[in-house]
């Protein structure tokens, strides 16, 4: 009797961590950053999504929709990868019809935008939706009686389309100005393992993608098994990092691919909260 009951056990603990593995449905991620660079009482909320790689959730992208609906977001920050280069881009252009008018929406390309071969229609597309397309430029924002700056880069794969750019260069002579800047600064980036050039820079946030979690994980022992650009076992597979004048979130994106199944790593949507103390 004793043996039959913990083979039960056993069967049904195996069936829900089965369940729980392969779990797909999007979950919402939430940090909470304190900085004395916003007046105390205020905050700014950032939306950030990540490598949706034109995937289409349900019903015209609903379900992703009314999951950012929902948190309300001051800013809504895309980091890379939206597009895709082999599906087409009805997903990118639903999503963008959703979440036009809840917040201004900031944008920068990832790699697979460039790999398409057209990366020109592809931030035309976007731009029809109202995004602010950051191209190694910033701008300053103003949400209630709080300021911050937003800046971005394209993505490093912007030689495949013109050789002649020097990326890390460009990323330290298009934010100089910012250097003596007092507010808090937002960079949005694609690529994470690239933090070692931002640590150089005055940012005290950082906002990417990529990495899709690392595609694997298991809880409490592995953050990803594989990421592009990280190789196994990737460092900045998704998460919170944090150094001494700077933060790093690292989104684990909403790709979704049933040929590559995303294993106790759900496509997450991150919401920031950056308070001011
Ligand atoms: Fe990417």
């Amino acid at each position: 009797m004793r043996i039959r009951k913990t083979l039960a056990l056993a069967l049904l603990l195996m069936l829900f961590l089965a369940v729980a593995a392969f779990y797909n449905g999007l979950v919402l991620k939430r940090y909470e950053i304190n900085t004395n660079k916003l007046k105390a009482g205020t905050s700014i909320r950032i939306v950030l999504i990540s490598d949706l790689h034109n995937h289409i959730y349900g019903e015209k992208q609903e379900p992703l929709l009314s999951l950012i609906r929902r948190e309300n977001p001051d800013l809504i920050a895309l980091a890379g990868d939206i597009a895709d280069d082999r599906v087409p881009i009805k997903g990118t252009e639903l999503f963008l019809a959703g979440i036009q008018g809840i917040a201004p929406i900031y944008y920068v390309t990832g790699n697979h935008e460039f790999w398409s071969g057209d990366i020109k229609t592809i931030k035309a597309s976007i731009e029809k939706y109202g995004v602010s397309i950051l191209e190694n430029h910033y701008e300053a924002v103003t949400i209630a009686d709080s300021s911050i700056i937003i800046a971005g880069v394209d993505d490093p794969d912007v030689v495949l389309v013109d050789n002649t750019r020097d990326w890390e260069g460009e990323l330290y002579t298009a934010f100089s100005p910012l250097e003596n800047y007092p507010g808090f600064k937002v960079l949005l980036s694609h690529r994470p393992e690239l933090i070692d050039l931002y640590l150089k820079t005055a940012f005290d946030l950082v906002l990417s993608g990529h990495a899709h979690g690392g595609q694997v994980r298991i809880p409490f022992l592995l953050n990803g098994l594989y990421a592009p650009n990280q190789g196994w076992f990737p460092q900045y597979a998704g998460g919170m990092y944090c150094y001494e004048n700077l933060i790093h979130i690292v989104s684990r994106g909403v790709s979704f691919n049933p040929r590559l199944p995303r294993i106790f790593n759900p496509p997450e949507v991150v919401v920031i909260d950056i308070i001011g103390k």
